[in-house]
């Protein structure tokens, strides 16, 4: 921490003395309550960094990066215009992107700092609030102008999003991710139907999610991942005809997938693995949503067949049914139409029958599971395709499955915990390979022992 300081605090006075070869005296200053604000805000996350003294000017001609002045009156002949401050991003993230860093004694004393800044436009936290507690409740206060918080893995940050949150209507992204914020999705979120993105993945919020979050037009991505979120998905939610990204995994959401889901067209992204969905089965509506491109619903006990929708769902790249109480056959359509399917994840069902011919054809597939079903025959997949694949083709725990010898070298060569595997005692044939005919008759007998021959002469070739 004291290295990478130092070292911030030496590009600064570089950046410092090449800022102070520019600024120019037309420009207008930036009012004495923002400016003492930053300072206040920078002391608070980071003491070790003289920061007064390192940005002793006007904070509109020369700031740390990430904190951003703009024009809140535009300049005229007559008149200079007036400066205030618009962003402000904390957290070191990368060299493109060198935030004020926060160090881990991060904490804001005085919890109405931030309605010092009436036209911030957008205010970003990285990594900040690691030990110290800081309360969601600091932020509650800020102008109906924000239209960016973000708080991304802020692990003592606490507290809830009280009803306040839903006046801050200009809000177009909201991201809380990874901190110990809790509680309830206030039931006035619906008026905030600017926002485009909502992120509020591993936290501890619980709930439901609101029914009016349908109002939300243009929301393009919801993520809840990981929370105690619980209930119903709310109808509504089909009226969302922006979204793109749905990610739902990782609570305790219940119940049946509301028909409404059809109406979400433009969805590519639908996450609702690891909930308490139950007993209706892989929905066909599931059909409609025909941008999809990841379809991960594994570790919900649903029940039912692999439905016959992929025809409709040609872009998909990865698909994920692990544990989710399927049986019967795996359709072959999976391998027709899903030219660029790369994942797909079937394990832990109760599948029968073989591994559909069609799947040799799946040449972007480069991980695919099937271990523990009932699945039985011969894997239809060549040594190029086993050696693409590797280590991530799972089939263990399907007593019934062989492989062609011919492959088995090469299936033990690039994957080698899977040495169970049966090579398969010979060619099967087709059943419809024969004609049915009767044994009460003479032609019947010749077809027959002709039909032994060719097995024999098959078996030995
Ligand atoms: C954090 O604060 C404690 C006491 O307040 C101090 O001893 C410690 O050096 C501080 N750590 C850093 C990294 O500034
Ligand atoms: C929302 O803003 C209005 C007007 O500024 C204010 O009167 C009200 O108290 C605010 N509501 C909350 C919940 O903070
Ligand atoms: C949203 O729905 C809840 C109940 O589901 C209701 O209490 C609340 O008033 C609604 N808010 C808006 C803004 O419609
Ligand atoms: C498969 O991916 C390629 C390349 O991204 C794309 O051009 C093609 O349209 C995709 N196929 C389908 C059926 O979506
Ligand atoms: C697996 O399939 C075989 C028939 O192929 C059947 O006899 C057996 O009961 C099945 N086992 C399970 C666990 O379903």
């Amino acid at each position: 921490m004291a290295i990478s300081s130092s070292l911030y605090t030496l590009t600064i006075i570089i950046s410092f003395f090449i800022a102070q070869l520019v600024i120019t005296n037309s420009q207008p200053i930036l009012n004495s309550v923002e400016q003492e604000s930053v300072y206040r805000v920078l002391d608070s996350l980071n003491s070790d960094i003289p920061w007064r003294s390192l940005f002793p000017d006007d904070l509109c001609s020369s700031a740390p990066h990430g904190v951003v002045c703009g024009y809140t009156t535009l300049p005229t002949q007559s008149d200079p215009g007036s400066v205030s401050i618009q962003e402000l991003s904390f957290g070191y993230v990368s060299d493109h992107n060198p935030n004020p860093p926060c160090n881990p004694n991060s904490t804001l004393p005085d919890p109405f700092l931030f309605s010092s800044f009436p036209n911030l436009k957008k205010l970003f936290f990285y990594n900040c609030f690691t030990h110290r507690p800081v309360s969601l409740n600091s932020f509650s206060q800020l102008g109906s102008g924000l239209e960016e918080l973000v708080f991304i893995e802020n692990p003592s940050l606490f507290g809830s999003l009280s009803q306040s949150f839903t006046n801050m209507t200009s809000l177009r992204r909201l991201v809380i991710t990874g901190s110990k914020v809790s509680g309830e999705i206030p039931s006035g979120f619906g008026l905030l139907t600017n926002l485009e993105e909502v992120t509020l993945s591993r936290n501890k919020f619980v709930g439901g999610l609101p029914e009016n979050v349908s109002r939300i037009k243009k929301l393009k991505i919801l993520d809840v991942s990981d929370n105690g979120f619980e209930g119903n998905i709310p109808v509504g939610i089909g009226e969302l005809e922006s979204l793109i990204k749905m990610d739902l995994s990782m609570n305790h959401f219940s119940g049946e997938f509301p028909v409404s889901m059809k109406g979400l067209k433009g969805l590519e992204l639908l996450d609702l693995s690891y909930n308490r969905f139950a007993n209706c089965g892989i929905p066909l509506f599931f059909s409609e949503m025909s941008k999809l491109k990841v379809l991960e619903l594994s570790g919900n006990e649903l029940g039912g067949v692999i439905p016959d929708i992929w025809g409709k769902l040609r872009g998909i790249n990865g698909i994920g049914l692990s544990r989710v109480g399927v049986v019967g056959n795996i359709p072959y359509s999976i391998g027709v139409f899903l030219e660029n399917l790369s994942y797909l994840a079937l394990d832990n069902n109760m599948l029968i029958g073989s591994v559909p011919l069609e799947f040799e054809r799946l040449e972007m597939l480069n991980e695919l599971n099937l271990k523990n079903n009932n699945l039985s025959g011969r894997l239809p997949f060549s040594a190029k395709f086993v050696s693409r694949v590797g280590r991530k083709l799972e089939v263990q725990g399907n007593p019934e499955l062989c492989l062609d010898k011919r492959v088995i070298g090469s299936f033990s060569k690039s994957n080698r915990n899977l040495g169970h595997l049966k090579v398969c005692k010979r060619v099967e044939i087709p059943k419809f390979a024969l004609p049915h005919v009767s044994s009460s008759t003479s032609i019947g007998h010749q077809v027959q022992s002709l039909s032994v021959l060719v097995v024999i002469w098959l078996f030995f070739m």
